[in-house]
This record gives C-alpha cells, sequence and structure tokens, in this order.
C-alpha cells in the first residue's frame, strides 16, 4: 500500500500514474477532506478503463496510513512564478517536519519519499526529524532533471528517447549537475555525437525547464508524477533501478550531514546502496557548488 500525502495537483496525478501502472493501493491524505475523497471518487470511476482492480482512498485521517510500505509526502505550497525553491523553505519545512511526526507515529516501517520543495533541504529534515535508517528516507528531483535531460539530448540529435540514457545529480535546482561524460545514446557517448555548444544549450535547457514550465502554466504537474510512480514501482516492485535520487551523505563524494541527489540502487529497502562514480574535476567543482548551495539553504532554516 502506498499512501500519498497531498491530494493536490502533484500528489493527484502521481495517485493515478500508480493506479494506472498497476503498482499499488493508494491512499490519499489532504486536510482539505473533500479534495482528497473528491480526487479518489473520480479515479474510482475512472479505474474500469485502465482496468484496474485496486483501491484509492481519499481521506483526511492520517491513521489511514498505518502499514503503507511507501509514504509520498506532496504537502507544500508549490513554487509561485518568480520564487525561488528555497524562498518556500521555511513555509514548508513546518509542513514537512509536522507530518514525518504522523508518518513515525502511524507507518514507523514505511520508506519515505519527499517530493516537496526545496525537495533535498525537504530530505534533509525528514530524515532526521524521522529518526528513520537513511535508506528509508529519500527526495524525488534528479529523476524529474533527467528525464528533462535525456528530452533535450533527444530532440537535439532527432533520435528516439528511449535510447537516450543519462543522470542528473546534485541539487535538484539551479546548482544541478547534468552528468555529461556519462550521457550516452544506445551507448555511444554524447561528447561523441555532439558539438560543445550543442551540449552547453542541452544543459541550459535542463537546468531551466522546471522554471520555464512553472512560468507558462503555473506548476509542473505530469513529468513528477511520472516520475513518482517509476520510483514507487522500483520500490514496491524491488526492481533495484539505477537513478538520481536526494539521499543524506556519510562521507559519500566527501559530504556529510546533507541530503543531496547522487546515484542509488532503488529497492525494495529504499536506497539499497549509493554508487560512488569518478567525476571529471569540472563536474566535481559542480556538484561541490551544489553542496554549497543546499548547506546554505540549510543554515538559513528557522527553527
Ligand atoms: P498544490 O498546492 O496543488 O498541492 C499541495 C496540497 O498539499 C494541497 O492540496 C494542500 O491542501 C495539501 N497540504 C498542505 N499542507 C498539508 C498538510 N499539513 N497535510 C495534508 N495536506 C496538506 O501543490 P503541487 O503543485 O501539488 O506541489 C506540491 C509540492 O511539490 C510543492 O512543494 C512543489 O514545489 C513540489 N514539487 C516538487 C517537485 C520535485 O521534483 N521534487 C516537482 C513538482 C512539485
Amino acid at each position: 500500500m502506498i499512501t500519498i500525502i497531498g491530494a493536490g495537483r502533484v500528489g493527484s496525478a502521481a495517485a493515478f500514474s500508480i493506479l494506472r501502472y498497476r503498482i499499488g493501493d493508494v491512499v490519499l491524505i489532504d486536510i482539505f477532506e473533500n479534495l482528497a475523497k473528491g480526487e479518489a471518487l473520480d479515479m474510482m470511476q475512472t479505474a474500469p478503463a485502465i482496468e484496474f482492480d485496486g483501491k484509492i482512498k481519499g481521506t483526511n485521517d492520517f491513521g489511514e496510513m498505518e502499514g503503507s510500505d511507501l509514504v509520498i509526502v506532496t504537502a507544500g505550497e508549490a513554487r509561485k512564478p518568480g520564487m525561488t525553491r528555497i524562498d518556500l523553505m521555511n513555509k514548508n519545512a513546518k509542513t514537512v517536519k509536522s507530518l514525518v511526526r504522523e508518518v513515525v507515529r502511524y507507518a514507523p516501517e514505511c520508506k519515505l519519499m519527499i517530493v516537496t520543495n526545496p525537495v533535498d533541504v525537504m530530505t534533509y529534515i525528514a530524515y532526521k526529524e524521522s529518526g528513520f535508517e537513511r535508506k528509508r528516507v529519500f527526495g524525488m528531483g534528479n529523476v524529474l532533471d533527467t528525464l528533462r535531460f535525456r528530452s533535450y539530448i533527444a530532440l537535439e540529435l532527432n533520435i528516439s528517447r528511449e535510447d537516450v540514457r543519462a543522470l542528473v545529480i546534485g541539487e535538484h535546482g539551479d546548482s544541478m549537475v547534468p552528468l555529461v561524460e556519462y550521457a550516452a545514446v544506445s551507448g555511444i557517448p554524447i561528447i561523441s555525437l555532439l558539438s560543445k555548444a550543442q551540449i552547453d544549450k542541452i544543459v541550459d535547457l535542463t537546468i531551466s525547464s522546471g522554471v520555464d514550465v512553472i512560468r507558462l502554466k503555473g506548476s509542473t504537474t505530469h513529468a513528477p508524477a511520472a516520475v513518482i510512480a517509476i520510483m514507487a514501482d522500483a520500490i514496491l516492485r524491488g526492481r533495484n533501478r539505477l537513478m538520481g535520487v536526494s539521499t543524506y551523505l556519510q562521507g559519500e563524494y566527501g559530504f556529510s550531514d546533507i541530503a543531496i541527489g547522487v546515484p542509488v540502487v532503488l529497492g525494495k529497502n529504499g536506497v539499497e546502496r549509493i554508487l560512488e562514480l569518478k567525476l571529471m574535476p569540472e563536474t566535481m567543482k559542480h556538484f561541490e557548488k551544489s553542496v554549497s548551495t543546499i548547506k546554505e539553504a540549510i543554515k538559513e532554516l528557522q527553527e
């Protein structure tokens, strides 16, 4: 069973993706009971069309998350045009802290996925507040960045997106690090297929693409929902998928006491292991900048 806290745009779209791909039953919780109930009812009525027999329940009762394998937190404010992820931080930190206490109370054995922005800082807070082992608390951000990176590589080359494999690590924000040296099309490194100018353009588009969507329609919905389902699938089905996930570091890449996106194997226990890739000196510099951006944000957290 999967619980999603926050039945807003991302939470409800993620619930639908999880049902559509038959990953598991869903409990959708929101402080607005009618919203959660209404979304659940709407999805229940869609279920015959997608041949899904599982359960979907909407509620404002946190006790309903009892027994969840995975709890996904999408509650909190979304970024408005012109607002940075860091601006959101102190407001959402309070929400996440209080929700994590509910998770510890009702689903103490679950894996906990944080989506609320700024996701790396919220993951750090959730890890500290929950007292869970670090493998059970992680944040969604880099998989979304990676989808964007792959999309722009595919567009530039006019090649199927399916054949493009890549990874983005670091902050889920302006200092993210698309790993150009490891991006490939059917095993062929993109550095041998594209010029430096083309690659720079792809990297810039990848970094700005979240903001581009927010400027146009106010929020991002479909891509984050799809990514939440991909990660839920990796966990519930124990698929051990390799992806960029915000994880609390204890010395990996030379850093500690921070949650940041790194390559991990995601499986039934959550973060099964962290991969320490050898990075080019220039890439490592970008990763270090990402680390200081998040560390500075953590310092600015109000009690
Ligand atoms: P939204 O405003 O549509 O939905 C948020 C929902 O959370 C609302 O329905 C609200 O009632 C609920 N909520 C607030 N406090 C709550 C509480 N204490 N308990 C239960 N429910 C509560 O916002 P949207 O667009 O769904 O975004 C949600 C969050 O996800 C934002 O922080 C946004 O920035 C973040 N996000 C993160 C992404 C990522 O890649 N990590 C991608 C897209 C969004």
